[in-house]
């Protein structure tokens, strides 16, 4: 079936409730929204970054980042699935359609099935790590390591493409084979029990860290803002992350709004999703920050914070090997269900737009996702010294997507909903009821979050 077909019939519905799949309710899109927000992101990166980009400060930018420019957007991005009805590419044609505007605004959706596409190929691999240092914690390998050891243990995974590759794989098979089963026997069979697993593994953690750690310096560090330490580059790691962490520009949130019913919120389910989201982040600061502290080590580690300084205190507190072992089954957890949507806008885009089956869809892509995932593997180990402009396989795609496409993709769609699409179709398929919080929504939209993507995004260009 041609993409134009698909367009002319989605908006009509008539896809909708015949083979598309919806969710059950919309508290099965808001579980499935957090588990695609919630992931690597809050529980690896978000501390790293914060430790690297001197705290507070930091947190109050990353903060506003999601409010003025995240949360518009979420909403946005689940509005045109939602209307569109269709994979991300499908959904903005059939919105261009009804808007009377070019055609070539899919290449917008186009855009956002790759970017997701390419994170998830590198996405799997870390999620793979995760994997790995599940068994590790819980059979107490990490008893009485110092930071040397934990160095070389984690130094010794990567050095491995043998298992980088097969624990990236057991990610893409589990991913691919739960979404093969579809809407709502895949994705939201899995996600009902994964994700409250997910929030009582992570309150346990905090409820640990908070009674053995030392939580009030956490408290402090996570909290109180010094200026002094942020950096432009530090604004724009915020920008990103406040991109990466929602899940946005990279089609997952369009491809879950399109399984959205008719008549819910879209603004407050969106904010539920944002609120979940960025408590997630902070709570994962508060399991681990307290534990770094009590142990003498160093907040800004970087991106070896988790798997090198970490283990290093699962090794010496009480019960280090249960809740070592918990905090990597949680860390897993949430890359799954964020893995999950990552992969769903390529399987909707493969199935709607080439008509086939979502188990051919999922094999193709598969296939695909599976061979590009090597390049990240080969980037710690063999092709180390590989680099363009001065970033390994694995640093340039996650500065491509993560740093580029995301936000322009992001700014695009800003511009699309806002100047392309009419005030009277996003506010019908918005459903705000008050007038004056949808004028709040509109003017943000139009004006403030592009305006502040531009003056991010060009700043960390060094063009001012
Ligand atoms: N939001 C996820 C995280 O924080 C990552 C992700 C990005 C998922 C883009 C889907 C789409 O880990």
């Amino acid at each position: 079936m041609s993409q134009d077909s698909i367009a002319a019939t989605s908006l009509a519905g008539s896809r909708n409730d015949g083979k598309r799949g919806l969710w059950s309710s919309r508290w099965a899109f808001i579980l499935a929204a957090t588990g695609s927000a919630v992931g690597l992101g809050n529980i690896w990166k978000f501390p790293y970054i914060t430790g690297e980009n001197g705290g507070g400060a930091f947190v109050l930018v990353y903060l506003a980042c999601i409010l003025v420019i995240g949360i518009p957007l979420l909403m946005a991005e689940v509005m045109i699935g939602r209307r569109g009805r269709a994979n991300p590419e499908g959904a903005i044609a059939a919105m261009a359609r009804e808007a009377g505007a070019s055609q070539h605004w899919r290449w917008l959706g186009t855009l956002a099935v790759i970017c997701g596409f390419l994170i998830l190929s590198f996405y799997a691999v870390v999620a793979g790590w995760a994997l790995a240092y599940t068994p590790a914690a819980a059979s107490g390998a990490f008893a009485g390591l110092d930071g040397e050891a934990s160095g070389a243990l984690f130094g010794a995974l990567l050095a491995n493409p043998w298992k980088l590759a097969g624990y990236g794989t057991l990610v893409l098979v589990l991913t691919l084979g739960i979404v093969a089963c579809g809407v709502r026997d895949g994705l939201e069979r899995s996600l009902r029990f994964l994700m409250p697993g997910l929030f009582v593994l992570l309150l346990i953690l905090v409820g640990y860290a908070a009674t053995t750690g030392h939580f009030m310096q956490a408290v402090h560090f996570l909290f109180d803002a010094d200026f002094s330490k942020l950096s432009g580059t530090g604004v724009l790691v915020a920008l990103g992350h406040a991109f990466f962490t929602l899940s946005l520009a990279s089609g997952a949130m369009m491809a879950y709004g399109s399984y959205l019913p008719a008549g819910t919120s879209i603004a407050k389910t969106s904010i539920m999703v944002a609120i979940a989201d960025t408590g997630v982040a902070l709570l994962a600061g508060l399991a681990i920050f307290p534990l770094v502290f009590a142990n003498g080590l160093e907040p800004g580690a970087g991106p070896g914070l988790i798997f090198v300084t970490l283990p290093i205190a699962f090794g010496q507190m009480p019960l280090g090997q249960v809740v070592g072992g918990l905090f990597f089954i949680m860390l897993a957890i949430a890359a799954l269900t964020s893995a999950i949507s990552l992969s769903e806008p390529t399987i909707a885009w493969l199935s709607e737009k080439f008509g086939i089956s979502r188990l051919k869809a999922v094999l193709c892509s598969g296939a695909a996702l599976w061979l590009l995932s090597l390049g990240t593997v080969f980037s710690f180990n063999a092709w180390s010294e590989v680099t363009l402009f001065g970033k390994t396989f694995f640093d340039s795609l996650d500065f491509l997507t993560t740093n580029l496409m995301m936000p322009l993709g992001g700014l695009a769609t800003v511009l699309f909903t806002g100047w392309v699409l009419s005030r009277k179709t996003v506010q019908e398929s918005l459903g705000i009821d008050q007038p004056q919080l949808f004028n709040l929504w509109w003017q943000l939209l139009r004006f403030i979050t592009p305006v502040a993507i531009l003056v991010v995004f060009l700043h960390s260009l060094g063009v001012f």
